[in-house]
C-alpha cells in the first residue's frame, strides 16, 4: 500500500526564509548604506510568500505523485508531473540559499574559499566580475546564477540558469543570485544593472564559505 510521505520541506524552508527575512529586515533599520538595504524589506516579504507556495506546491505534488497508479499514467501527465516537481523543488532550495546569503555587513571571504576564488577565477575581482556580469546577462526575467563547488572538478564555476529547472548536474550550490523578476521589479524596475551592483555588497560571505568546507570533505 502507498503511504502518502509528509515532506521535510514542510517547516524548515519556510522558518528559514522567514528568519533571514526579519534579521535582515531589521538590519535596514540601523545599516544605512546600499540602497538595497534600505528598500528590500518588502521584497523579501513577498519573496517569503513565493518561496511558501513552492513549498506548498512541492508537498502537494509529493502526495499526489505517492497515490499515483505509475502504469496507468499517461506520459504526458507523467512528464507535467516530473518537470513541476523538479522545477519547484530547485526552487525551494535555491529559494533557501538567496536568503542565507544576504544580510550582513559589506566582508570579504576568507580562509580556503578565498584561496579557492582566486585560484578558480583568478582573483576575487575576477570572480566578482564574471558573477554579477552573468546576472547582468540574464536580463528577461528570469534565472539565477550559482556559484557552486563541483567536486567531480575540484573547482568552482559560476552557472548561468534560465530557470529553475536549469540547476547545474553536479555542482553544490554556495551562493545564488535570483533573477526573477519578483526579485527586483518593485525596487529596480528594469535597471538590472543596479540591482546585480546592490547585491555585490552585501552578500554574506560566512553562507559560502561554511558550505564549501562542507563540499570539499564530499
Ligand atoms: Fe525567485
Amino acid at each position: 500500500m502507498i503511504q502518502t510521505r509528509r515532506s521535510p520541506w514542510s517547516f524548515g524552508v519556510p522558518l528559514v526564509c522567514l528568519l533571514a527575512g526579519l534579521l535582515l529586515a531589521a538590519t535596514h533599520a540601523v545599516s544605512g548604506g546600499a540602497e538595497i538595504r534600505r528598500s528590500d524589506a518588502p521584497r523579501l516579504v513577498d519573496l517569503v510568500r513565493e518561496t511558501q507556495a513552492a513549498v506548498n506546491r512541492l508537498n502537494a505534488l509529493s502526495e499526489q505523485l505517492a497515490k499515483l497508479d505509475f502504469a496507468a499514467t499517461p506520459a504526458a501527465t507523467m512528464s507535467e508531473l516530473k518537470r513541476e516537481e523538479h522545477s519547484v523543488y530547485n526552487s525551494t532550495i535555491l529559494h533557501e540559499l538567496y536568503f542565507e546569503s544576504l544580510g550582513e555587513a559589506p566582508t570579504r571571504p576568507s580562509g580556503v574559499f578565498a584561496e579557492a576564488l582566486a585560484r578558480d577565477f583568478g582573483s576575487l575581482d575576477r570572480w566578482r566580475a564574471e558573477f554579477a556580469a552573468t546576472g547582468k546577462a540574464l536580463d528577461g526575467g528570469s534565472g539565477w546564477v550559482i556559484l557552486t563547488y563541483a567536486p567531480r572538478d575540484k573547482r568552482l564555476f559560476n552557472h548561468w540558469c534560465a530557470d529553475d529547472g536549469m540547476a547545474p548536474a553536479g555542482g553544490v550550490p554556495l551562493l545564488v543570485l535570483d533573477m526573477d523578476k519578483h526579485a527586483y521589479a518593485t525596487d529596480y524596475g528594469a535597471e538590472v544593472g543596479k540591482y546585480v551592483d546592490s547585491f555585490m555588497p552585501m552578500i554574506r560571505w560566512t553562507t559560502p564559505e561554511r558550505l564549501y568546507r562542507e563540499a570539499i570533505r564530499v
